[in-house]
């Protein structure tokens, strides 16, 4: 270290071969950069870099080090140029070793590594969508978006979504790490062991290795929470899915022509069960063409569309960007006409080959290109779609260049500035959602853009969600399938769910009606498979998983206005709707090896079955009360307990407590408020918003009070507590 020179926020601290950028913003996030990377360019950030807050400083520290004191971290640096994370009480939460370049002779991008040590205690969580999780344990997980070109289980990495984003938990604290940069690179994890008797701690170590790009870094400090909110504030709130999206969809690959659909929506209605979307899979193209519809199958798609909607069933298109490279097919021409296709370093196009054959790529990171591709969706509204799901955008091309994706040299404009696949290809898939994202709103002000996608990055959410791609049927899938939405979940990406019995194969009754039932309880409530696989229709398996299936569609219809609720607080929060059991209680650690279950919101406690034959299930419950939300049976937390699951029904317990706002027999809205123990209180927020637009209803804030034998439950506003306008229906009282 050389010196220093204060600055907002922070300040520069100069070293012989570098030098390093801190910043304290307002709400505490911190950014530190080397080498001259400054916040800005960033394809996560929402806007511009949040203000530096005046009040943290840089002063000297020990040994000729520095350090920023700021409200809720200080961050101290090391003269070798070592930076430590630590609470205001001056406890390391992580500990970046100075960082490492190598620069090639021949000039161009340096690759770095940067190595960091974390309590022996702590588990890491995130990097977008990991199969193997949500507790990421010792390993190597890569970093470059990858479409694994066949149905995957827990083993496979990476996946078609990563990203750098580390949620690290430890009792000490919580803290989220992002380094913003979308290079290839990988991220190895070494869990750390804790010395027994008066054996030494082994710390926790982390080493982030890119292939180029600025090495710069976001950490945020403070309970799950907090960070998380800060997160979403940093990168942008999840977009409102209308309320529909939060229903029942029924996907295939195949469906095959109008008929078939009409077949499949008959089949939900004759037999009583709820369907809000219908998904239409790359053979409802003509000739696989994305934008066109094949006419002689789907001849009349804008009456489909209209009939479906008025008995509450939506169509959701999906949307590959690749384009068929034949002058004559009018997206190819029109796509010419503005330049928009990824061109190499000679000028030519780059050819791939995807499902409409040889092919052309959209440059989704030039402004004009997101434009042009987000009028298109103008010719799918016209048929009548109401959402769009983005498939094989990591992009993935079969095969074509050693790897299934664009070459590495294929050029991008990245707003201007120019560079290769090298540096765009992990940020591919979020920039079309962003022009997909973009044009439908501005097609359709009036409604809500729903819009998920395969593949993405970083701030994504801001556009939309995404789905766990396709999983391998077998019961390892149904655990994956939990996993990656807890994980990105944990990454700021609430929404997203899995197929709902595999993607490949056939699953047996028994598994599909697990996966299934722990779909009703994610965000995203998806049926679908393969052209090749087995049916996935409810009523496919037999009387009795029809008879569960129901329940589980019946129960997702009235907890509706809970999943809006959530949707609404992910918005304006950034928690996700589906949490891991520690959410509220990072510093207890039987619960931050809790991987099998999850909280949905703050009042509901979801085990889902995951193993074949079972009908109990252990759970580790968080302090309080909770109670069994079938037989109302009461539990003490924190505990392990021993739950009756059978094959009717996904255990499910509420917090004491708890308000939850569900849909009564009539339609309406009606409050389900489940007791809380003598001498608690309890409460909730609920969001009411049966609509599609982009108004932003009020939060209502309601508390739940036990008086002797009975509980009174009232609406908190300034002026004081009232009555509740909905309905109360008191639950678990003794
Ligand atoms: C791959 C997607 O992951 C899958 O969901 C889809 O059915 C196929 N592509 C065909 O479009």
């Amino acid at each position: 270290m050389q010196g220093a020179e204060p600055g907002l926020g922070g300040g520069l601290i100069r070293f012989s071969r570098s030098r390093l950028r801190i910043i304290v913003t307002v709400g505490g996030a911190v950014f530190w950069g080397w080498d001259g990377a400054e916040p800005h360019p960033s394809y996560a950030l929402a806007g511009s870099c949040p203000e530096p807050d005046p009040r943290a400083v840089l002063e000297p520290d020990k040994d000729g080090g520095w350090r920023v004191v700021a409200e809720r971290v200080t961050i101290v640096i090391s003269r070798h140029g070592a930076v430590e994370i630590c609470t205001p009480g001056g406890v390391v939460l992580r500990r970046d070793l100075p960082p490492r370049w190598w620069e090639p002779v021949g000039g161009g991008a340096a690759r770095w590594m940067q190595r960091s040590e974390v309590a022996a205690d702590a588990r890491f969580f995130g990097l977008g969508g990991r199969a193997s999780g949500p507790r990421l344990r010792d390993g190597t997980y890569r970093l470059w978006n990858t479409d694994p070109g066949r149905a995957f289980g827990p083993g496979e990495d990476p996946l078609y979504l990563t990203m750098p984003v580390q949620l690290v938990v430890a009792d000490a604290g919580t803290h989220l790490v992002f380094h913003d940069n979308t290079w290839d690179g990988a991220v190895v994890l070494r869990e750390g062991v804790e010395g027994a008797g008066s054996g030494h701690d082994r710390a926790g170590h982390c080493a982030v290795r890119m292939d180029g790009g600025p090495l710069r870094c976001w950490v945020m400090v403070g309970t799950p929470a907090r960070v998380l909110h800060l997160w979403a504030s940093l990168t942008g709130a999840p977009a409102l899915p209308p309320a529909w999206a939060l229903g029942h969809h029924h996907a295939r690959w195949g469906f095959g022509s109008e008929q078939e659909v009409r077949r499949i929506i008959a089949g939900y209605q004759e037999r009583g069960l709820p369907l809000d979307a219908v998904h239409l899979d790359i053979d409802h193209y003509d000739d696989h063409q994305v934008f066109t519809v094949d006419q002689e199958r789907f001849p009349k798609l804008p009456l489909l569309a209209e009939e479906l909607r008025r008995e509450g069933v939506r169509l959701v298109s999906i949307v590959d960007p690749a384009v068929r490279a034949t002058p004559g097919n009018a997206v190819y021409d029109s796509g010419s006409a503005v330049d928009a296709f990824v061109r190499d370093a000679s000028g030519r196009t780059v050819r791939g080959v995807v499902w409409a054959g040889e092919s052309v790529f959209p440059d989704f990171t030039h402004a004009r290109v997101r434009k042009w591709w987000g009028g298109l969706y103008e010719e799918r509204l016209e048929q009548g779609f109401a959402g769009f799901w983005h498939d094989m955008n990591e992009p993935t091309s079969f095969n074509a260049f050693g790897e299934p994706t664009l070459p590495r040299s294929a050029r991008h404009a990245l707003e201007g500035r120019g560079g290769d696949h090298r540096e765009a290809h992990n940020v591919y898939g979020l920039c079309m959602a962003r022009a997909g994202y973009e044009g439908v709103r501005e097609l359709s002000p009036q409604e809500r853009p729903f819009l998920f996608s395969r593949s993405g990055w970083a701030g994504m959410q801001r556009y939309g969600g995404t789905w766990s791609g396709d999983v391998a049927t077998g019961w390892p899938g149904l655990r994956a399938s939990l996993s990656l939405v807890l994980g990105l979940g944990l990454c700021g990406v609430p929404y997203s769910g899995p197929d709902v019995g595999g993607f490949d194969g056939s699953p047996t009754p028994e598994l599909y009606l697990r996966w299934f039932q722990l779909g009703s309880y994610l965000p995203l409530f998806r049926t679908h498979a393969s052209l090749r696989a087995g049916r996935r229709e409810p009523w496919e398996f037999g009387a009795e998983v029809l008879e569960h299936a129901r329940a589980a569609l019946l129960e997702r219809r009235r907890l509706l206005p809970y999943f809006v609720t959530l949707a609404q607080l992910a918005r304006r929060t950034g928690a996700p709707y589906v949490r891991p059991l520690w959410w509220g209680a990072p510093e207890d650690r039987a619960l931050r090896d809790c991987e099998d279950a999850f909280l949905l919101g703050d009042g509901l406690l979801v085990a889902p079955v995951l193993d074949p034959g079972a009908d109990r299930r252990a759970v580790q419950l968080p302090r309080g009360r909770w109670y069994d939300t079938v037989t109302e049976e009461a539990y003490e937390g924190p505990a392990q307990v021993l739950l009756d699951a059978p094959l009717s029904r996904t255990p499910v317990l509420a917090r004491g407590g708890a308000v939850i706002p569900v849909r009564g027999a009539r339609g309406g809205l009606e409050l389900e408020v489940w007791a809380p123990a003598r001498g608690r209180t309890g409460g909730g927020l609920v969001v009411a918003d049966a609509g599609d637009g982009g108004e932003e209803p009020e939060i209502e804030r309601f508390v739940a009070r036990r008086q002797g034998r009975r509980v009174v439950v009232t609406r908190e506003r300034e002026d004081g507590p009232g009555e509740s306008p909905y309905p109360v229906r008191v639950r678990g009282l003794d």
